[in-house]
């Protein structure tokens, strides 16, 4: 062993390390000298002694000084490779929810009609008998009960208890009305937006439940006009101003008189198609003026009060607005659906 040898490796290995075109190949060979090169050399050493023992020793030592530095220094490029984050990289987009289209239909109308001076009221859906027809002027044997399948909560001895203590799961939000304006005297301003329920089967625009807006306005001296002066202001503004309004007469046991409201199908634009069945509109909410026994059973006088009353389906506001065909969809919480909204 001579000092010439181990400047001989040294140069060999800066040649050998220079000439490697990947740090993986530079591993190795720092890897080979490090351990099979010095291992040799200091087993050499062992066999000298004295002066030059020491000397040669820490030229060895340099030696190996060299290559575990170039080692590290390969080590610590690999780590920031393997550490390096582009940070212009679009991020993951977190799963957010989405607000269901019928509470978005909702909040809508209650925003259209809060500007109109509407204040939203709420009501039980476990009501009476009494609230959802008696005080609506719909009588004991009137068909009328029966043009809404009602479903009714089992009790015991039903027929010996009064309609205010036969229950039954609300079939109209019209029987938030009759509680209202028991409690509260005119001039009255209201709207209710909730959900009622309905004994039928269930097909593309039926549901077992679905939600309701309900109007209220109770004032001296209110008159048909006033209603329609605010049904064409609450359809301009959520379905656009180029909807036409029209009332035909119709039925309802608290209103008198009553009126079926269509608007112009927003699809065809009048011109028809199937969504309006090839008539150009589309019915979408019933109303009157409230119904003077409606007023007396609440304690208000009639000869004195008037008030209109409107009611229509918010999950055929939404389908309509938002080209839905099937009202199950709603329900169903299927995300391909919802995720849309
Ligand atoms: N309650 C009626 C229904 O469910 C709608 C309505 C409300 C009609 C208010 C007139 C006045 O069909």
């Amino acid at each position: 062993m001579k000092g010439e040898n181990l400047e001989l490796i040294k140069t060999k290995f800066l040649q050998e390390f220079e000439g490697a075109k990947t740090s993986k190949e530079r591993r190795k060979i720092c890897k080979k000298y490090l351990e099979d090169e010095l291992s040799s050399v200091f087993a050499s050493l062992k066999k000298l002694s004295g002066k030059e023992k020491a000397e040669l020793g820490k030229e060895a030592n340099n030696l190996k000084e060299l290559f575990s530095s170039k080692m590290t220094m390969l080590k610590e490029i690999k780590k920031e490779k393997d550490e390096w984050i582009d940070v212009t990289l679009p991020g993951k987009k977190p799963a957010l929810g989405s607000i269901h289209p019928l509470t978005r239909t909702q909040r809508r109308c209650a925003e259209i009609l809060s500007h109109m001076g509407f204040v939203t009221v709420e009501g039980p859906e476990l009501e009476s008998e009494w609230y959802n027809f008696d005080a609506l002027n719909v009588e004991q044997d009137h068909p009328a009960r029966e043009m809404q399948d009602t479903l009714f909560i089992k009790q015991k001895n039903r027929e010996k208890l009064s309609p205010r203590e036969r229950l039954l799961m609300r079939t109209q939000t019209s029987a938030v009305q009759a509680r209202y304006m028991e409690k509260n005297k005119p001039p009255l301003k209201i709207i209710v937006l909730e959900r009622v329920f309905r004994n039928e089967a269930t097909d593309s625009s039926h549901e077992i439940n679905f939600y309701q807006l309900e109007g209220l306005m109770v004032e001296e001296k209110l008159s048909v006009a006033n209603l329609q002066a605010v049904t064409k202001l609450f359809f301009h503004n959520f379905f656009g101003s180029d909807v036409d309004i029209r009332f035909r007469p119709s039925y309802f046991p608290f209103t008198e008189p009553s009126f079926e409201v269509d608007v112009s199908c927003t699809i065809c634009k009048k011109r028809g198609c199937s969504a309006c069945q090839r008539t150009g509109w589309l019915e979408i909410m019933g109303a009157g003026m409230v119904h003077p026994n409606v007023l007396e059973s609440a304690g208000i006088d009639p000869s004195q009060f008037t008030g209109f009353a409107f009611g229509m389906g918010v999950d055929r506001l939404a389908m309509i607005k938002y080209e839905i065909d099937d009202i199950r969809l709603f329900y169903g919480s299927d995300l391909r659906f919802l995720n849309q909204f």
